[in-house]
C-alpha cells in the first residue's frame, strides 16, 4: 500500500472512531433511555445526505483532574450544516456520550463556529441539547464558552431563526441560550430544563420535587411557558422544527417561501354565517374558525397548552406564511391576562422580526381583572402586547367576531395601533365594557332605587346593546373598514394580503426601544 494510501485508510479510521463518540457502551445506554444520538437526531432533522460536518478533529484542552488521558475526537458536540427541504440550515447536536454532553471551551467553540457561518450566510441555526452543562473539570473556561453563546444567541436574535430541540437534559446556566432562541421543542419523558437540579433544591428550599415535576416538558410547556412545543418522542421533535422551518423565512430580510395550494382562494364556508351562539355569554370554538379559512385546514400551533384563552401559531393564506393570534371563548371566555398577553406578545414581536404577516382573530370580553392580576403587574404585561402590535410594521389584518371591549379593543390589532385592513363581522360588539358593567356604572344607583330594579336594568341594558353591541358604530368612525360576511372570511383575508404585499412603513430611529419588561 503508498504512503498515500496509507494516510487515507488512517482517516477513514479516525472519522469511524469520531463517530462512534463516547463508545458504543454509552450509545447503547443512550438508546436504552429511549433517546437517540446526536448523528442519529441530524440524520432525521437534515435532508438525507445533506449534512456536511465541521470540527470532526476537535478535542478538549482541558488537563485538571488528569482529563489529558481522557479524549475523544469531536469533544462532545456534533456541528456543521446541510438542508432542509433544500434550503440551507446550520446545526450543532450535543453529544450525551461524550462526559453527558457537557460544555468544555473547544465545544463551546465548535457551536460558536456554526452560529457565527449561520449569520454570515443568512441561515437558520437548529440546536439539538442534551448536557449535563457546564463540564465541571474545565471551570471557568466552561463559563466562558456559554457566555460566548449567549452573546452569539442575542446577536442573532431577529436576524436569523433560531431553533433549539431539548432532548435530554439542560441543566444549570445551560438553560438560557434555548431561552434566548425563538422556540423551544421539549420531548415529553426524556427531557427537562432547570437552573438547579432537584437536590439542590431540597437543599436550599426543603422542598421535595423530582426531575419531571421541576422541570419536564409538560411543566414547561404548560405553567412557565418556556417551551413552545411538548412533543412524545424525538421523531415528532423533529418533525415540528422540519415544519415550523417551512413557515420561516431564512432571515429577516427575506420573506418565507410561498408554498402551493390547491385551495381556492374564494371557498365560501356556509357554517361560520351560523357559528356565533345567540347568547353572548355562550362559548364557541375559534379553532373551528381558524381551522376553516386557512390554506387546507393546516395550523401550526405554538404554545398549545400554555394560556389556552389565547391562541398563537403558524398558517398559510394562499400560500402565504402568516402568523394567527386568536382570543379562544371556550377558555376563560379569551380574556387577556398575564400569561396570555407574554404569550401573544411574544409571537407577535417573532412575526415581525421575520416579515410575517400579522392576521388577528378578536372576540376578547376585555383583561381579566382582579388582585392576582394587579400584583403579578398585568399593567405591564398587557403593555407587551400592545407594544408588540404597535411597533410591527409587517401587514396587519383583523376580523373582530364579536366581543371587543376596553383596553382590549385597543390592543387586539385595532386600527389605532396601524391595523391595515380591520374587518368585523355583524356579529361584532365594539364598546368601553360589556353590557352589564356598563349599566351598573351609569344607572347603578337609579337601578337600585327603582321599584322594579330587573325590569328597568333589562331595559337599561337593551338600549346599550342596540347602541353599542354591533360593529356599525366603529365602522361609522372607520376604525372597521368593512363588516363581511363571516362565511367569505377566508377571500377577504386573503385579498387584503394580497394586497398589503408591498406595504413599507419604518419606525423612527433608535438604538433600541424600551419595551415594559
Ligand atoms: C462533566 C459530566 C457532567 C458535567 C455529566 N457528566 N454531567 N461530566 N461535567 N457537568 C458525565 C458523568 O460523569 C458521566 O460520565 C456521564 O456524563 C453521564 O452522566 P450520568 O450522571 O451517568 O448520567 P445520568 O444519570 O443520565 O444523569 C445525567 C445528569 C447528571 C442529570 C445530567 O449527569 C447531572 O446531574 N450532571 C450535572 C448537572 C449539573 O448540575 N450541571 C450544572 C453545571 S453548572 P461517565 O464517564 O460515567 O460516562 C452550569 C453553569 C453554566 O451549567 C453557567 C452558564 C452561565
Amino acid at each position: 500500500m503508498s504512503q498515500q494510501l496509507e494516510q487515507v485508510k488512517a482517516l477513514t479510521q479516525l472519522r469511524e472512531k469520531a463517530r462512534l463518540g463516547g463508545g458504543q457502551k454509552r450509545i447503547d445506554s443512550q438508546h436504552q433511555k429511549g433517546k437517540f444520538t446526536a448523528r442519529e437526531r441530524l440524520g432525521m432533522l437534515l435532508d438525507e445526505g445533506s449534512f456536511e460536518e465541521y470540527d470532526m478533529f476537535v478535542t478538549h484542552r482541558c488537563t485538571n483532574f488528569g482529563m489529558e488521558k481522557e479524549t475523544f475526537l469531536g469533544d462532545g458536540v456534533v456541528t456543521g450544516y446541510g438542508t432542509i427541504e433544500g434550503r440551507l440550515v446550520y446545526v450543532f447536536a450535543q453529544d450525551f456520550t461524550v462526559f453527558g454532553g457537557s460544555l468544555s471551551e473547544s465545544f463551546a467553540m465548535k457551536i460558536c463556529k456554526v452560529m457565527d457561518q449561520a449569520m454570515k450566510m443568512g441561515a437558520p441555526v437548529i440546536g439539538i441539547n442534551d448536557s449535563g452543562g457546564a463540564r465541571i473539570q474545565e471551570g471557568v473556561n466552561a463559563l466562558a464558552g456559554y457566555a460566548e453563546i449567549f452573546q452569539r444567541n442575542i446577536l442573532a436574535s431577529g436576524v436569523i431563526p433560531q431553533i433549539s430541540g431539548i432532548f435530554g437534559p439542560c441543566a444549570g446556566g445551560a438553560v438560557y441560550s434555548p431561552a434566548l432562541t425563538d422556540f423551544n421543542i421539549m420531548t415529553k419523558g426524556t427531557s427537562y430544563m432547570f437552573l438547579t437540579g432537584p437536590k439542590v433544591v431540597k437543599t436550599v428550599t426543603g422542598e421535595d420535587v423530582t426531575q419531571e415535576q421541576l422541570g419536564g416538558a409538560s411543566v414547561h410547556a404548560s405553567k412557565s411557558g418556556v417551551a413552545h412545543f411538548a412533543v412524545d418522542n424525538e421523531e415528532d421533535g423533529i418533525r415540528v422544527i422540519r415544519d415550523l422551518l417551512s413557515y420561516l423565512p431564512q432571515n429577516n430580510l427575506e420573506e418565507a417561501p410561498a408554498l402551493h395550494t390547491n385551495d381556492p382562494i374564494d371557498r365560501l364556508d356556509d357554517s361560520l354565517n351560523e357559528i356565533i351562539p345567540d347568547s353572548p355569554n355562550k362559548p364557541y370554538d375559534m379553532y373551528e374558525v381558524i381551522g376553516s379559512i386557512v390554506d387546507d385546514g393546516k395550523f401550526l400551533e405554538v404554545h398549545k397548552d400554555y394560556a389556552p384563552n389565547i391562541i398563537v401559531g403558524f398558517a398559510h393564506f394562499n400560500g402565504t406564511s402568516v402568523g394567527i393570534v386568536a382570543n379562544q371563548p371556550k377558555v376563560l371566555a379569551g380574556v387577556l391576562d398575564i400569561n396570555s398577553s407574554r404569550k401573544a406578545a411574544r409571537f407577535v414581536r417573532f412575526c415581525d422580526a421575520f416579515n410575517i404577516p400579522l392576521v388577528t382573530l378578536v372576540d376578547v370580553p376585555g383583561f381579566l381583572p382582579g388582585t392576582q392580576q394587579e400584583y403579578g403587574g398585568i399593567i405591564l404585561h398587557g403593555a407587551k402586547l400592545l407594544y408588540a402590535y404597535g411597533e410591527a410594521t409587517v401587514p396587519k389584518v383583523t376580523v373582530t367576531l364579536r366581543k371587543s371591549y376596553g383596553g382590549a379593543y385597543c390592543v387586539m390589532s385595532s386600527k389605532h395601533l396601524r391595523g391595515d385592513i380591520n374587518y368585523a363581522w355583524p356579529t361584532a360588539e365594539i364598546a368601553v365594557m360589556g353590557p352589564s358593567g356598563a349599566i351598573e356604572v351609569l344607572y347603578g344607583k337609579e337601578v337600585a332605587a327603582s321599584e322594579n330594579p330587573v325590569a328597568l336594568a333589562a331595559q337599561k341594558e337593551k338600549e346599550y346593546r342596540d347602541a353599542f353591541a354591533n360593529p356599525y358604530n366603529a365602522a361609522r368612525y372607520g376604525y372597521i373598514d368593512d363588516v363581511i360576511e363571516p362565511r367569505n372570511t377566508r377571500f377577504r383575508i386573503i385579498r387584503a394580503l394580497q394586497q398589503l404585499a408591498t406595504k413599507k412603513v419604518t419606525n423612527p430611529a433608535k438604538k433600541h426601544d424600551n419595551l415594559p419588561l
